[in-house]
């Protein structure tokens, strides 16, 4: 959450931190500001509302001049979306100013010692002791002093600083919180995430936890925590530029649901070498494989729904048993964590404060974990032992589709692998199943290009008020992810269940028109899912059942049908899911929702 952009070089640097906050809009909207070195002072100009308001009121950062700045945008912590509490804060005459990604934990003892030496405090936000002990440290040099206020806070943060007595630098530092250091031809940035750098650079680093950088028009130098200068590599970062622009879509979440076939191939492809399946990545021997006595799948939201999902393919296919937790819950559980066992950390953007403290939770009883992440370099890739990415490019939609769809692909990988490792499929099983996954990016074209009869059927909900999601099996696990798709867009009140556990106390909320959608994709559980069908229909609901080309018989009982074409029953979920996202846009859009920043969302969850 909040995004963070900083910028020093020979161009104006307004313009610039307004473009990169665009870019990063995703964390956090409902405020902004920037803070501009004019040549004599800090200047400052913030905003409560979208980014657009501040982009208005400084023409587009063309009254600010100055080529050295620093810039946020915010999604609330401490405090309400305000022009006060919005971000940069700045010390005492606009001396220091900061921007802040994260909590800062003891920010109401040290804000009473900093009351009690004589600071006045303007907002209500944790982040405004950072500027203000910073000027209590500071003695003329600001590396001293940036180290001096790293012992004194605790919690995380990514945070951009300027001293207006060091106009020609700008730091960054972080810990538990994203940021990253561009190096442009013409300038250096810091940014809480690679779009917001890559109209300027590809040469990106990567701070580490309690690494500070000092960007100079032309140097950035790394150091530690003990003042000392470190050697730190650039990476070269290959994401087409065009992947964290709409390129004439509506939506970025229409672009991406659209991208779901480019999405599934990139990851799929790389792991298929002559006909097998080799992820390289993983580096388990034949033995540990065998040996798994146990997967944990540990995840939040829809990361969380592909591993539910993943659950049943992973029991399935290879018989191992499976565990799938919120990290908000694992981490606080004390899980039983044996010898042999595997815990799988899903997450887009590998910055989840959740998902993170699970991994680390994970490591700290010695067990091997792997990172399914999508974001190169994130934190959850690089502590996790083995990182296997979902190559889906950068995901800007807040609600995410085109990432679940890759996270799901990458559990479909592991499931065949370890179930052919473990020897409980046959070769003939598997070819046939890697077969139905090399089908899965056509028949994922062939839903997408029949988009208009599902608008037709969303324009016909946009009034609705509830609507329950239900299924057996993998269709339980779809029905939680088009149950959370349409509630976060589209402000409707939603519900998934399995479908047998309707009647056991929630088929009293069914009432005359009320929407289920059905979906029924299970060819052993299809006939269960039809009954229950039954059972809220004859209590008034309206059905709009969701399953595979041929079961026609369905028809009898729903009101409306999608019928899906064939595949494994283990990959279903990789095709209901399109029409259900589909739904959830169209009426989402129905409604003027603002589809790509749902309110009070933020795309990278990373405080707790
Ligand atoms: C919903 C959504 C969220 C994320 C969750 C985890 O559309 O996007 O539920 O799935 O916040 O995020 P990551 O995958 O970045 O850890």
């Amino acid at each position: 959450m909040c995004g963070i952009v900083g910028y020093i070089g020979a161009s104006q640097a307004a313009p610039i931190l307004l473009d990169g906050l665009g870019k990063l809009e995703y964390r956090g909207y409902d405020s902004a500001g920037i803070a501009v070195f004019d040549g004599e002072e800090i200047q400052l100009k913030k905003a409560t509302g979208r980014l657009k308001v501040l982009s208005e009121l400084t023409h587009d950062g063309a009254t600010m001049p100055g080529t050295a700045g620093i810039g946020h945008t915010r999604w609330a912590t401490h405090g309400s979306p305000s022009d006060t509490n919005a971000h940069p804060h700045c010390s005492k005459g606009n001396g220091i100013a900061v921007v802040h990604n994260g909590i800062i934990e003891n920010y109401l003892k040290v804000k009473k010692k900093l009351t009690n030496k004589g600071y006045e405090f303007l907002s209500e936000t944790d982040t405004e002791v950072i500027a203000h002990l910073l000027d209590y440290y500071y003695k003329g040099d600001p590396l001293e002093a940036i180290i001096k206020v790293l012992h004194r806070v605790e919690g995380s943060y990514a945070l951009g600083i300027m001293f207006k007595d060091h106009p020609d630098q700008i730091y960054a530092v972080r810990k538990d919180s994203p940021l990253i250091v561009g190096k442009g031809e013409e300038g250096n940035l810091i940014a809480s995430d690679v779009p917001a750098v890559l109209k300027y650079t590809r040469d990106v680093y990567f701070i580490q936890n309690e690494e500070i950088a000092l960007l100079t028009r032309e140097h950035i130098t790394f150091f530690n925590m003990d003042c000392e200068e470190i050697a730190k590599e650039s990476v070269t970062i290959e994401w087409d530029i065009n992947a964290a622009e709409k390129g004439g879509y509506e939506h970025f979440m229409l672009k991406e649901m659209y991208e779901q076939p480019a999405t599934v191939r990139d990851t799929l492809n790389p792991r298929l070498k002559k006909g097998k399946i080799v992820i390289e990545e993983l580096g388990m021997t034949p033995e540990e494989i065998q040996n798994i006595r146990k997967i944990h799948i540990v995840a939040c939201g829809s990361a969380y729904h592909t591993g539910v999902t993943a659950k049943y393919v992973f029991e399935g296919m290879a018989r191992i048993p499976v565990e799938v937790d919120l990290a908000s819950e694992f981490r606080y559980r004390n899980p039983i964590l044996e010898e042999w066992d595997l815990v799988l950390i899903i997450s887009q953007s590998g910055e989840t404060a959740d998902s993170l403290a699970a991994l680390r939770e994970a490591k700290s009883r010695g067990v091997k974990t792997l990172g399914i992440v999508n974001v190169v370099g994130s934190s959850i890739a690089r502590e996790a032992d083995k990182v296997m990415y979902t190559w889906a490019g950068p995901e800007i939609a807040v609600a995410t589709t085109k990432a679940y769809s890759a996270q799901l692909i990458a559990q479909y990988l592991l499931a065949i692998h370890f179930a052919q490792v473990r020897g409980t499929i046959t070769e003939k099983e598997a070819g046939s199943l890697l077969n139905d996954l090399k089908r899965l990016p056509d028949q994922i074209e062939l839903l997408l290009a029949n988009k208009g009869k599902i608008q037709k059927f969303a324009n016909r909900y946009i009034a609705a008020r509830d609507v329950f999601f239900i299924g057996r099996g993998v269709d339980y696990a779809i029905s939680l992810e088009g149950s959370l798709k349409l509630k976060e867009i589209s402000y409707i009140h939603s519900e998934a269940y399995a479908a047998g556990e309707l009647k056991h106390g929630t088929i009293s909320l069914i009432e005359e028109g009320t929407l289920v959608a059905a979906v029924a994709t299970q060819e052993d559980l299809y006939k269960k899912t039809i009954s229950n069908i039954l059972e809220v229909r004859t209590r008034g609901a309206f059905v709009l059942a969701v399953t595979n080309e041929g079961n026609t018989e369905i028809e009898k009982a729903a009101d409306y049908v999608i019928y899906l074409p064939q595949t494994s029953s283990y990959f279903t979920n990789s095709l209901a899911i399109i029409p259900l996202q589909l739904f959830s846009y169209y009426v989402a859009v129905g409604r003027g929702c603002d589809v790509d920043k749902p309110r009070n969302l933020a795309k990278s969850v990373t405080v707790e």
